[in-house]
Order: structure tokens, then sequence, then C-alpha cells
């Protein structure tokens, strides 16, 4: 089947199922212009519960689609790509949270969304890159375990002095391969441009941004800003959302590995196969899980929306 005449099935199909597709900004250009919505791993789980149709296609990484799942036991959500997974959301074990729980008495623990349903479960509540600060600030106990994201845990810490925080070892393996060094030489060469840098990103190359946020934070960001150049230290699919709301403004990439593949593989294919075969795809969750995760994620929406 060529493109146009997939693109055409898929609509159609959308259409006599009642389904939605929604998207994050690293995938595939075709996907984001074809999905209902895109956006940062906040507003997608925020789009799923606020919409009514039953059937969800997830063009995501698994954590997401999970997320939307938690939040929504009464929908049906079918990741586009089962393989699509975030490796940073294995990075943590129950075991190792446990631990850390035995050992402080104020304790909270802090989990990134970037995580399974089994560790948002042990967690008193998750946050995303959008919201982390103001959520973190609301809490009122001393000892904050973070986990699983390193980077996003060293500078949440800089930002807060009176608290004690325990981090993990978890990275983004995309984010991380950005260098302080590859920055340096793009500010030489474009002096005016401003640095826009996502927080799983190196603490050093954190330390070199004008903004520092979300996915959609930055093109917030580059799109509220009245500079015309900026350097983008994420993850490529971004740009095309970045460009389309700003033709005239011009972005720089940094490095070379700075591709989700797990993001990538997501194709039209996969969106077509999920609408033709529903219940494959469909995320099933340990409902016991689930539901503990459910309170820690509704925390969330409640003290970061
Ligand atoms: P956002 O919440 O900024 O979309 O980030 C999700 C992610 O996985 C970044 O690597
Ligand atoms: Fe995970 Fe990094 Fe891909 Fe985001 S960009 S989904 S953190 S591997």
């Amino acid at each position: 089947m060529d493109t146009q005449t997939l693109i055409h099935r898929i609509k159609k199909l959308k259409k006599e199922k009642n389904a939605l597709i929604v998207a994050h900004y690293y995938v595939k250009e075709e996907i984001q212009e074809l999905a209902d919505y895109v956006g940062d791993s906040y507003y997608l789980s925020k789009i799923c519960k606020e919409r009514e149709e039953k059937h969800i296609i997830f063009c995501g990484v698994k954590f997401m689609g999970e997320s939307a799942k938690i939040l929504n036991p009464e929908k049906q959500i079918m990741m586009a790509s089962c393989k699509s997974d975030c490796p940073m959301a294995h990075m943590i074990t129950v075991n190792q949270i446990e631990t850390v729980k035995r050992q402080y008495k104020d304790l909270a623990v802090v989990c990134y969304i970037n995580s399974t349903a089994e560790i948002k479960a042990c967690a008193d509540i998750v946050v995303t890159s959008s919201n982390a600060y103001r959520i973190i600030s609301q809490l009122k106990e001393k000892n904050i375990f973070f986990v699983p994201d390193a980077q996003l845990g060293q500078y949440l810490m800089k930002q807060f002095p009176d608290k004690h925080f325990i981090l993990d070892s978890g990275y983004c393996y995309v984010h991380t391969s950005i260098t302080r060094e590859e920055v340096e030489k793009l500010k030489v060469a474009y002096p005016k441009a401003k640095v826009l840098v996502h927080p799983e990103c190196l603490l050093e190359v954190v330390d070199m941004a004008d903004y520092v946020g979300s996915t959609a934070g930055m093109i917030q960001y580059a799109t509220k800003s009245k500079e015309k150049e900026f350097i983008i230290c994420s993850e490529t699919g971004i740009l095309y959302e970045l460009k389309k709301k700003n033709p005239h403004k011009v972005f720089y990439t940094v490095g070379t590995a700075c591709t989700c593949t797990d993001m990538k593989q997501i194709t039209l294919q996969d969106v077509y196969d999920a609408l033709t075969l529903y219940s494959s795809v469909d995320i099933q969750l340990d409902e016991r899980i689930a539901k503990k995760a459910r309170h820690a994620l509704v925390r969330m929406h409640e003290l970061g929306g």
C-alpha cells in the first residue's frame, strides 16, 4: 500500500471506530501530522483523560500508554508499537525503592513518569519534566528519593537546597549523548542563538541553557521568543513542531545520536494495524498495581496541573 492510501485508510478507520490517535513529539513526522493530538508526556496523559473516545491509539513509548491506561481503566489504550519502550523506565527496581523507604521516616518517593507501572505503584507521586519543580515545592517531606532519572534529579536537587535528595542512576541514552563541547561549538558559531535544553541532559549541558523544560515547554519558549535562532538540546523529532510553528526561525541541533530509536520505530503501518487488530495491542495491567499507581498519577494531576 502506498503512503497516501495508507493515510487515507487510517483516517477512514479512525472515523468508523471513533478512535483517537495521540502522539509524542519524538515520533516520525508523518505520524505527528496524522495524530489528533501531539504533546509532551504530561499533556498526553491529560488529553487521554479529557477526551471522550473509548479507543485510543498511542504513538509513543510504553510508559506513556501505561500512564494513560492507569488513569483511564475503562478505555482501550492501544500501543501503535508494543516494541517501543523507554530503557530508562526499567533502570530502577521495586527492591531498591523498598530499601530506601526502610532507611528514612520522612521520605517522599518522587517518580519520573518515565517508569513502569510497578515503580509508579511504589511512589508517593509521579512528576514529568514540565511539573516536577511545581510538585516538589509543595511536598512537606524533607527527604526526596527521586527515581529513575539521575540528570533530572540533579537538576531538581540544585533548586531545593533545603531538601535532602537521594538520587538513582537512571539516564536517557539520547539526551546524555549531548556534550558540553558540542553546545559550546554551536554557541561560538551562532552567538545570538538561545540554548534550549531538556532536563534529561547532563547537568553541564543544562547549566548552559537559556531555558530548561519539557518538549512542550521548549516549543512554547521558542514560539513566544522574539529571538530568531535556537540551539535545541533534545531529540530531533521536536524539530517538526518547532519549524511548523516558527517557519521563519532557525533551529540548530546538537550531536549526531539525538534520535530515540524506540520512538522512531513506530510506522504508519503500525497505526493501521493497531486500528484493525485492536485487542492484540491493547494495554492490560494488573488492577492491584494499577490502583496504587493511579494514586501517584492522580496526585500529579492535582498538584502539578
Ligand atoms: P517530555 O515530558 O518532555 O515530553 O519528555 C519525555 C521524554 O521521554 C523525553 O525524553
Ligand atoms: Fe526514553 Fe530517552 Fe527515548 Fe525519552 S528520548 S523515551 S527518555 S529513551
